[in-house]
């Protein structure tokens, strides 16, 4: 039966796969060349890691609530809102931002219309840098800000990461980069509050386009995921980082030699060679040499996960055991001011508690903890709230965008800066650092910090006014313990 017939069937069968074959080749030659010039096509105007700039100018830009009354010494501070429109005066062919929020106007509050004016202006101006030429880039989680979309119909080129595909977590990140030269990272986001009511602490980083070209990296990371949910591996090469932990950047910050570099978080967000807001966190920690200084909203070394349907948390350990290593066993002085809001999970206490009993009957052990509260305004969460995220120690500094909250690190995306110096030379003058503990040690001083030690009564109080709500208001914790 097999006759000559049963050739030719095979023969074309055999065509068929070879011209098969060939069609995938082509169609996955073609994908790559598509993909790589989607990568590529957003070029790095020409200003490569040779050639970039690394005679940088930093200036740290703060904002400070009217009614939260600080005293404020002879140093130099730049409010946040003057610091964001010098970066737009700058700006001559690129603005690129990434914010959790975008909620310049409170059209739907009643408020204070002086209180929202900043938040108005900032808005009104980067709805007009298209009518300077100047091309406006945001990148932003998934959110159903108004705003949002006004400025993506009039002037912006909006991006959306939809972080539950990846992590479940939300884009927390918020920075920002101009001309690719000039940048800005910290705690504020595009909300009006931000430049009112919260207090907020952050740096622009003039004429370095060193570093904000690895910021870029991370900002092309984000754009890249636009209607993605999975990370392709060919990218990573195209946001790979150029400087971290290991290979710092060598710059000069307002002419003193300094090394800085860019972190990120959740680890799926660290391509080849990024470092971890945690490493780049305990790098800061572990060349501290006498002092620790940190301030940021909420500490809690927790991490929850949703797990086949039930929330299971967990003790996440790596900040909170280098604290306790560079207490006990190196004697570096560590202060920890946290705030104190309507927010603040009730296990912070227990866990600050733990690491104050650290000292006890040790010589030289010095763990203070102080909580920041704004209490004359306690109807509005944010009002007065110490929104801050950094750490300063005595060589280094760290600015990020995470609270130092286990589960944030694991699946929020966020952005940190680290600058060291070298603290050798004490003929340099007032560099950022000590700019950074000023503004530390005012917060640390004034009537709103308080210790909670010997007062266990008020902490008691504060537990039971508040434990009905955290389920209510939080539902990332399903509270573990009842207390
Ligand atoms: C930097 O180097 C790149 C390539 O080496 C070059 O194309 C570019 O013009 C240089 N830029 C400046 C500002 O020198
Ligand atoms: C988004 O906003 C519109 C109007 O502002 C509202 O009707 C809609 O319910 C919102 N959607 C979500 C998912 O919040
Ligand atoms: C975001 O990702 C989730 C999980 O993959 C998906 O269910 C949802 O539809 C996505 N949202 C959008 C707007 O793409
Ligand atoms: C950047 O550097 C240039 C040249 O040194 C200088 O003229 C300019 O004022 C600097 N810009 C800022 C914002 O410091
Ligand atoms: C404790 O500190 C004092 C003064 O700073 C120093 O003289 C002493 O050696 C320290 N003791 C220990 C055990 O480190």
């Amino acid at each position: 039966m097999a006759g000559p017939t049963t050739q030719e069937p095979v023969k074309t069968q055999q065509k068929c796969i070879a011209i098969f074959a060939l069609l995938c080749c082509s169609a996955v030659l073609l994908a790559l060349i598509f993909s790589s010039v989607d990568i590529w096509g957003d070029d790095e105007d020409g200003i490569t890691e040779e050639n970039c700039s690394k005679d940088c100018r930093i200036v740290l830009v703060e904002n400070i609530a009217d009614d939260l009354s600080l005293h404020m010494d002879g140093r130099p501070r730049l409010p946040l809102s003057a610091g964001f429109h010098t970066l737009l005066d700058q700006a001559k062919y690129s603005v690129e931002i990434v914010s959790p929020v975008w909620n310049l106007n409170p059209w739907d509050q009643e408020t204070i219309p002086s209180t929202a004016k900043q938040g108005q202006l900032l808005f009104q101006r980067l709805l007009s840098l298209k009518s300077r030429g100047v091309k406006l880039k945001i990148a932003s989680g998934l959110t159903n800000s108004t705003e949002l979309k006004s400025l993506a119909v009039h002037s912006a080129e909006v991006h959306f990461v939809n972080m539950t595909a990846f992590t479940r977590g939300g884009l927390h990140s918020s920075f920002w980069i101009v001309d690719r030269e000039h940048i800005y990272i910290g705690s504020a986001d595009m909300d009006w509050r931000s430049l009112s009511k919260r207090k907020e602490l952050g740096v622009v980083v003039y004429n370095c386009s060193c570093l904000a070209l690895d910021l870029h990296r991370v900002f092309s990371f984000y754009w890249q995921l636009h209607e993605r949910d999975y990370i392709p591996s060919i990218w990573w090469k195209r946001v790979t980082a150029l400087y971290g932990r290991h290979q710092a950047l060598e710059l000069q910050l307002n002419a003193t030699p300094a090394t800085a570099y860019v972190s990120t978080s959740p680890e799926l967000f660290c391509p080849k060679d990024r470092t971890r807001d945690v490493d780049a966190i305990s790098q800061v920690i572990q060349s501290a040499k006498t002092f620790i200084f940190i301030s940021v909203t909420d500490y809690l070394p927790l991490v929850s996960r949703s797990f086949r349907g039930t929330s299971l948390t967990r003790y996440w350990s790596p900040i909170d055991e280098m604290i306790r290593e560079a207490v006990v066993l190196r004697g570096i002085r560590v202060r920890l001011l946290i705030s104190f809001w309507k927010k603040t999970h009730p296990l912070t206490f227990n866990f600050v508690t733990s690491l104050k009993s650290l000292c006890i009957q040790l010589q030289n052990c010095s763990l203070e903890v102080r909580f920041f509260s704004h209490k004359e305004q306690n109807e509005d969460l944010q009002h007065g709230l110490n929104h801050n995220k950094y750490m300063v120690t005595d060589n280094g500094v760290y600015i990020g965008n995470q609270d130092w909250v286990g589960s944030d690190f694991a699946v929020n995306a966020g952005v940190g800066l680290v600058v060291r110096m070298n603290t050798g030379l004490k003929d340099r003058g007032v560099t950022v650092l000590d700019q950074v503990r000023a503004a530390f040690e005012r917060d640390w001083r004034s009537r709103y910090a308080k210790s909670l030690q010997g007062d266990k009564d008020q902490q008691d109080k504060y537990r039971h006014s508040h434990q009905g709500k955290y389920h209510v208001e939080d539902h990332e914790w399903n509270h573990p313990l009842s207390l």
